[in-house]
């Protein structure tokens, strides 16, 4: 998968010499010799933004809070102050004022840098260590509208809040471990569309109304309210066995959504399914 944006992105921010070998050290990751995933990861080498990405920053801030105040799960909205996610800059991931330093006693989640797209396995093998592999660059101006790659507003804004819940946050670690463990086809399709339909396009039902907390919506102005409100959408109630035997496209508007009543309902669902995949992988290491 391509994993550079076009127009005016700040390519040098992760195209130098520690950027090149990050990728190179994700693009091997699984292979002998390459078990190391903290080298996947890179600095935010943060003086690399330029004024108008942090305008940018502000401008998708401004744009989706005042939406996402009445529209989104109270566990993100509550998670996104936990975590002093604000409008005036682009998030840090290190120092005093950083995600990580408010999301660490939470729960024990990190965000880390990354160059670009992981491959499957490098990018479960972050998240088994609660580590959310993080896209540092910002979409280009003239793209802010929408972009078909992660940037860091998907990745901080839409994904992060979440990670500061502790009952979201075993979910998906417990997800990450699974899916590093099966290499079986079709457990991996089944995982990615567990993925798609949760942690990138879910809906919760909160205080008797539809609520977002799918990065893909959250970090969306279009497609956020569509979800909630378009008669093209199908909004079902979640079943972990449906959500893995429904398919998914990635390059229009979501047909199908899937609504959990909570997330202890993802979490256990996702206990159980990670206990199966754990067991066969056992069984198999027996024979
Ligand atoms: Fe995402």
């Amino acid at each position: 998968m391509q994993n550079k944006m076009s127009g005016s992105l700040n390519h040098a921010m992760i195209d130098g010499p520690a950027g090149r070998a990050a990728q190179e050290y994700a693009n091997q990751f699984g292979q002998p010799g390459f078990q190391d995933i903290t080298r996947a990861y890179i600095d935010q080498n943060y003086a690399g933004y330029t004024e108008e990405n942090q305008e940018t920053w502000r401008t998708l801030y401004d744009r989706q809070m005042e939406y996402l105040a009445d529209h989104a799960s109270n566990v993100y909205l509550s998670g996104a102050r936990n975590i002093k996610l604000v409008r005036d800059h682009i998030p840090y991931l290190s120092g005093p004022k950083s995600v990580n330093t408010f999301l660490m006693p939470l729960t024990g989640w990190q965000s880390k840098a990354v160059p670009g797209y992981l491959p499957a396995k490098a990018f479960f093998a972050c998240l088994a260590r609660r580590e959310f592999p993080t896209t540092i660059v910002i979409r280009p101006k003239e793209s802010i509208d929408y972009l078909p790659e992660p940037d860091i507003f998907h990745d901080i804004f839409g994904h992060v809040p979440l990670h500061a819940d502790p009952t979201f946050a075993d979910f998906l670690q417990t997800y990450g471990k699974a899916a590093l463990t099966t290499d079986d086809p079709h457990h991996t399709e089944r995982l990615s569309r567990l993925f798609w339909f949760t942690v990138e396009f879910g809906l919760i039902r909160e205080g008797g109304r539809n609520r977002l907390y799918g990065s893909g919506l959250i970090s969306s102005p279009g497609e956020s309210k569509h979800a909630l409100t378009s008669k093209e959408v199908d909004r079902r109630p979640f079943d972990l066995e449906a959500v893995c035997n429904t398919s998914f496209e990635i390059d229009h508007f979501q047909p199908i959504l899937y609504v959990l009543d909570s997330f202890e309902q993802l979490r256990d669902a996702m206990d159980t399914y990670a206990k199966r995949l754990l067991d066969a992988a056992r069984d198999n290491a027996a024979v």
